[in-house]
């Protein structure tokens, strides 16, 4: 991760990197508490960070000097200014996309370092997972499918949609996850439509569908998975709409493997309900990357050309949202293989009615 680093810097002619993306810290250096920056160069690496966790980042990142910028300087970007200048390093790439103009105003007060913009470098070698990247998520899936084996059991009329959500969250710690929260969804009747919906205090009704998108961290990497339910016995249009849902997600499947595109993907899922009714109700949206962050690269969708690599894991998750009626998306998170595709969720896809 490191040497991927300094490979990058060398062909690059850098002579130092300077990484802020939180998830990007936490690839290069295994540092997993916050308010840390790395300044690299070609022969030492720096964390910097202030006293509320230079012991946690001792302790994490052995072979870093830890530095404390809190009463060294103004801001976190004059220190950086001034090690750049300490360290005599001449071009420096840093996180274009991340950086205020301020931050960048005060790492230019270095007077003999150029900054030079960098996009996408770091999270470029996080797309592809290595085997212990790979063990984590597919626990985090475990963890999750579980959480969803006891979550179907509290699901009943009266319940609210935040109660269900705050059950969630706990399944998933005592089934072993961090305990870093994450934002899920679970939602119900025609609230289901909402592609983002927040849980709220309605409560499920007879005939809901009950949609649940969530996920949880292990050891710092991520799941996301969604299934839907119906509370009693599911309509015909329920069904009509769960099952071309199912239909959808089994096309996409078969497009996963190395190789094919994101587009493909997209147009395997519309081609199940081009010619239907339901074909305006799709979102262009149908999956990502996911690892230590919930949306990298690479993406789904019409516009994704970018051909899947062996080990990267991303979800699938086309669906169905009729405003004012309702949704329906079923979520895997799938491992990419040279023909074909690991699915690491192991949650049923048959339509539950409870
Ligand atoms: N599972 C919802 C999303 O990834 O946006
Ligand atoms: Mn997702």
């Amino acid at each position: 991760m490191l040497e991927q680093l300094r490979t990058y810097m060398e062909k690059q002619n850098l002579d130092g990197f300077f990484v802020q993306n939180h998830e990007n810290v936490r690839y290069i250096s295994g540092y997993t508490s916050d308010d840390a920056y790395l300044l690299i160069t070609r022969g030492r690496q720096f964390l910097i960070t202030d006293p509320r966790y230079t012991e946690h980042a001792q302790a994490e990142c052995p072979d870093y000097t830890i530095l404390n910028w809190r009463g060294a300087a103004p801001n976190v970007g004059e220190y950086a200014a001034q090690l750049a200048e300490q360290e005599g390093l001449k071009a420096v790439g840093f996180e274009k996309d991340l950086l205020t103009v301020k931050f960048h105003e005060a790492l230019c007060t270095a007077p003999h370092t150029e900054w030079i913009g960098t996009e996408g470098v770091i999270e470029e070698f996080r797309s592809v997972k290595t085997p212990e990247e790979i063990e984590k998520l597919k626990v985090a899936c475990d963890i999750a499918s579980r959480a969803f084996e006891r979550i179907i059991r509290d699901i009943r009329v009266g319940v609210t949609e935040k109660e269900l959500a705050s059950r969630l969250s706990h399944y998933m710690v005592m089934e072993g996850s961090d305990t870093k929260p994450y934002g899920n969804i679970l939602i119900s009747g025609a609230r289901t439509s909402l592609l983002h919906g927040i849980p709220s205090s309605k409560a499920v009704e007879y005939g809901d569908f009950v949609l649940m998108d969530y996920g949880c961290q292990y050891k710092g990497y991520l799941s996301d998975m969604t299934r839907t339910v119906v509370v009693g016995k599911a309509s015909a249009k329920q069904r009509e709409v769960y099952e071309l849902e199912q239909k959808m997600v089994a096309a996409c499947e078969e497009q996963m493997k190395a190789g094919n595109s994101g587009r493909m993907v997209y147009e395997a899922s519309t081609a199940v309900i081009q010619d239907t009714e339901y074909f305006p109700y799709h979102y262009t949206g149908i999956g990502h990357g996911i690892g230590l962050f919930v949306h990298e690269i690479p993406f789904m969708g019409p516009k994704h050309e970018t051909p899947f690599k062996v080990n990267q894991v991303i979800t699938v998750e086309p669906g169905i949202y009729i405003p004012g009626w309702g949704g329906v998306r079923i979520e895997d998170q799938v491992l990419i293989q040279e023909n074909g595709c690991v699915n690491l969720v192991s949650a049923t896809k048959e339509l539950i009615e409870l």
